[in-house]
């Protein structure tokens, strides 16, 4: 179990294996992005774990736990879903224990993930992504699956199973107590699973500590419509098709005293500037996480110390949200130099249509062209640009049911084009210009979400002059 191990020769001080080496974790305080604050924020920083996250905690105690239990014996299957850190913590331990693991990983996933996962020697099976849990091809459905059709197979199953929150109970709660000298006041973290918040909070909870949670904006855990955001591996996204959402048995919503809603834009303005006013390179879900601590900080006074959870390193998002065109391109970074294609997007607004509308309803939108986005229960005045499945011209439909009136009850989404290109409200012109080419409607995105749809052409006009 984590904590220090040392060997029995007295002269050396040496692990006597790599799962040794998880937890005990350092807490750092931060000190520049908190300027002005008068409490304190301490950052438990976990990619210092041999995997790299905080993942590796609920790997191991969840192998520990299946092998007591007899559901893991020696030469066995270790079957997890998993769209990173999880999985990696998984394989892992069991290259050290000498398991397989096989790793279900939804398709749309970085390459650097899956060859880091067959860098430890597990097997990878890609799925559909965005399908909706009950799905016979959802990564979780999947992995469940495989585990049972495999001879020695075991599904891990992070989401339900209790050596998850657990591991955090006994050992993160506790280092955080023991580091602070009991001065931590105020726990924030992020929920994915809810392993670490519930299991840490219910520690820190019996010394009178307040327990924060931080979500992405529109992640359902705090009320949000559970519609797409950009900071990965936490909150809760709620496909429209889902038809009984649960939510998992790791997450404890009784350990959460309140919550702190994070829009994307906060979390990824704060994670770069952790990385270069602090010198921490964390992810996007760390970032969500300090942006909760300072709002948390910017209420309390000297004696409160807050205390952050930071579950991974920026390394594994170089190309996301460390990188300036990826920022630009979704609307969350202005270019260095204009003119913006906002200073010549002059329609505003989305005209939305859903599938299963009929062509004839939409043909008499009165506008010139008409997203069509996922169905949800709220209708958001703007939608997160993974919902735009496509586009369609009410006037070309109009043509279409002229020609053809028995058209007019089609599916709309038949008749649409696919997902249309996309440009950042701030990003430079002539980029975006030569980005986009041909005849085609466009997406004007700011923070992620999608604010207008136009043609190609009004990029083409020139800047409008200032005044
Ligand atoms: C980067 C990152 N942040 C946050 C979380 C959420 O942690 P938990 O599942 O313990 O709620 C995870 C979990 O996979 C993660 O990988």
């Amino acid at each position: 179990m984590p904590g220090r191990a040392v060997g029995h020769d007295q002269d050396v001080d040496v692990h006597e294996s790599l799962l040794d080496a998880v937890g005990g974790t350092p807490l750092i305080r931060l000190n520049r992005i908190t300027e002005g604050l008068a409490a304190q924020v301490w950052v438990k920083v976990e990619f210092t774990n041999p995997g790299g996250s905080v993942k590796d905690r609920a790997a191991l105690s969840m192998v520990r736990e299946a092998e007591r239990l007899g559901d893991l014996r020696p030469g066995g299957v270790i079957v997890e879903g998993s769209s990173g850190n999880t999985g990696v913590g998984l394989a892992m331990v069991a290259a050290q224990c000498g398991y397989q693991a096989v790793v279900v990983v939804p398709n749309t996933i970085a390459r650097e993930k899956i060859a880091l996962l067959k860098a430890y020697g597990a097997r990878v099976v890609p799925t559909e992504s965005k399908v909706p849990r009950e799905h016979p091809e959802h990564v979780n459905v999947m992995a469940r699956r495989i585990a049972g059709e495999t001879p020695g197979g075991w599904y891990a199953n992070q989401y339900d199973n209790p050596a998850n929150p657990r591991i955090h109970e006994l050992t993160t709660g506790p280092e955080i107590w023991e580091q602070t000298g009991g001065r931590v006041t105020h726990l924030v973290a992020g929920v994915g699973t809810g392993g670490t918040i519930s299991g840490t909070g219910r520690y820190l909870k019996q010394h009178g500590v307040t327990v924060v949670g931080v979500d992405p904006e529109s992640s359902a855990y705090a009320g949000g419509d559970g519609s797409p955001y950009f900071v990965e591996s936490v909150g809760h996204y709620v496909h429209p098709a889902t038809v009984d959402d649960a939510w998992p048995e790791s997450y404890d919503q009784g350990v959460v005293d309140r919550f702190e809603r994070i829009p994307d834009r906060e979390s990824l303005t704060v994670t770069r500037r952790l990385a270069r006013e602090e010198g921490l390179l964390v992810g996007g879900s760390a970032g969500t996480a300090v942006a909760g601590a300072l709002r948390v900080a910017a209420e309390l006074g000297p004696d409160d110390v807050v205390v952050a959870v930071l579950p991974d390193s920026g390394r594994n998002y170089l190309s996301k949200y460390f990188d300036d065109e990826w920022m630009a391109h979704l609307g969350f970074l202005d270019a260095a130099e204009g003119p913006f294609v906002r200073d010549v997007v002059t329609t505003r607004g989305l005209a939305v249509a859903h599938p299963g509308h009929t062509v004839g309803a939409v043909a008499e939108q009165d506008a010139a062209l008409v997203a069509v986005v996922t169905a949800r229960a709220s209708d958001a005045p703007t939608r997160s640009s993974p919902e735009v499945l496509g586009a369609v011209v009410p006037e070309e439909l109009r043509r279409l049911v002229r020609d053809d009136p028995e058209r007019a009850g089609d599916d709309v989404a038949d008749h649409a084009s696919g997902p249309p290109a996309a440009v950042g409200a701030g990003e430079n012109l002539a980029d975006a210009r030569a980005r986009i080419d041909g005849d085609t409607p466009v997406l004007v995105l700011v923070d992620g979400r999608a604010v207008a749809l136009v043609p190609r052409a009004e990029l083409e006009q020139g800047p409008r002059p200032i005044g």
